[in-house]
């Protein structure tokens, strides 16, 4: 079986975890703060915290912004619902602007007309590892004064003019999730530039504990382990080549699958730089592609769909009346994208293999 994604876990994580539970030391020790450092530069940013999973540093960012009942936060109609839950969560309403075609992102001359005296905050969600237009979304934020987290779960990595996705709001949030770049199994991590920002955010994922050992918060529990964050440290030492891998099998997929008629492969923009944390293709309106995704399992292929159109899933179609047409693009990518296997376990006879069932249907 060819699978969707299949995370490398260096030998060295596995001697790191072996050390750790000998020691006993299993919570927010020495590997969590190096790990943490680890981040913050390959980032190139102040501060970084990370947390027990993408959706917690979601929330934590949105606890510690103030989001609350009564407030509006923009987000794309297409995403995974984690990154419209925890508004839910908090009382806050997500509003739902359409993406584009080219690189499954915020489309972002649509964000001012859906500006009202509630809105707070935009969180763009950096979807498949493409950057969203991130320049034009920061000036738009200015000029209304909104705040920007940016969900960059899948886009670890990613840059927008030399500059890496999740560094340009106020904060960026990031999953360790086995699909992303570096895993941790489960994990997250948040990082700001903002000093405050983030001592109330590690207080928060503290149960409320500041730096000076007090309770000064209501917080959480969102903690990572010792050994997770060591198996996610083993990992950064590779995570240029690891990149550069997953953009050489991109470009392959594209190159074989270019002139096939039923497919648009992933548009390529010169100011970013795509990791492809998911090969996505989106499928001709003609092609069932649920029936196309059980022919290539036959084959020996595991693949799914991409993200999801949030006006289309169950809960917030019924809370907030919504039809499937309301968002015409992201039901779209809904409905005919593809995830094609992609990660160091493909070889490129792989990517040709998948290549020649997808010409054949
Ligand atoms: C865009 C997006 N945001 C948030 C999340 C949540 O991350 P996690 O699974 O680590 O909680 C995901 C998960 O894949 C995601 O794709």
């Amino acid at each position: 079986m060819i699978r969707l994604a299949k995370p490398t876990i260096p030998e060295a994580a596995i001697n790191h975890v072996r050390k750790i539970f000998k020691s006993g030391d299993l919570v927010q020790g020495k590997y969590v703060r190096e790990f943490e450092t680890a981040l913050q530069n390959y980032l190139n940013i102040n501060y970084s915290i990370i947390v027990s999973s993408g959706t917690a540093a979601l929330h934590l960012c949105l606890m510690a912004l103030g989001i609350k009942e009564g407030d509006e936060v923009i987000i794309p109609a297409f995403t995974f619902p984690a990154t419209a839950n925890v508004i839910e969560i908090v009382g806050a309403v997500p509003v739902l602007v359409d993406i584009n075609f080219n690189d499954y992102c915020l489309d972002v001359s649509r964000i001012t007309s859906r500006i009202t005296d509630r809105t707070k905050a935009i969180i763009p969600v950096h979807e498949f590892g493409q950057s969203a237009d991130i320049e034009h979304l920061m000036q738009i934020a200015r000029k209304y004064d909104l705040m920007v987290i940016e969900d960059a779960a899948c886009a670890f990595g990613t840059e927008y003019n030399g500059k890496k996705t999740g560094t340009f709001g106020i904060a960026g949030c990031f999953s360790f999730h086995p699909r992303k770049a570096i895993t941790t199994g489960e994990g997250g991590l948040i990082v700001t530039d903002d000093c405050d920002f983030a001592d109330k955010v590690r207080a928060l994922r503290n149960h409320g504990i500041s730096s000076k050992k007090d309770f000064t918060h209501a917080g959480l529990n969102y903690r990572m382990t010792d050994f997770q964050a060591a198996i996610g440290l083993a990992q950064m030492d590779n995570i240029e080549k690891a990149i550069e891998s997953r953009i050489e099998m991109a470009h392959s997929y594209n190159k074989l699958l270019d002139n096939c008629e039923y497919i648009r492969t992933p548009d390529t923009f010169p100011d970013r730089k795509n990791v492809y944390q998911t090969y996505h293709i989106l499928l001709d309106e003609i092609i069932d592609r649920d029936k196309l995704i059980a022919n290539l399992l036959d084959n020996g292929v595991q693949t799914n769909y991409g993200a999801h159109a949030l006006h289309c899933v169950t809960y917030y179609r019924k809370k907030y009346c919504y039809e499937d047409s309301d968002f015409p693009v992201a039901e779209q990518a809904y409905k005919k994208g593809l995830a094609l296997p992609i990660g160091d376990h493909l070889k490129y006879e792989d990517i040709e293999y998948i290549a020649e069932i997808l010409k054949r249907m």
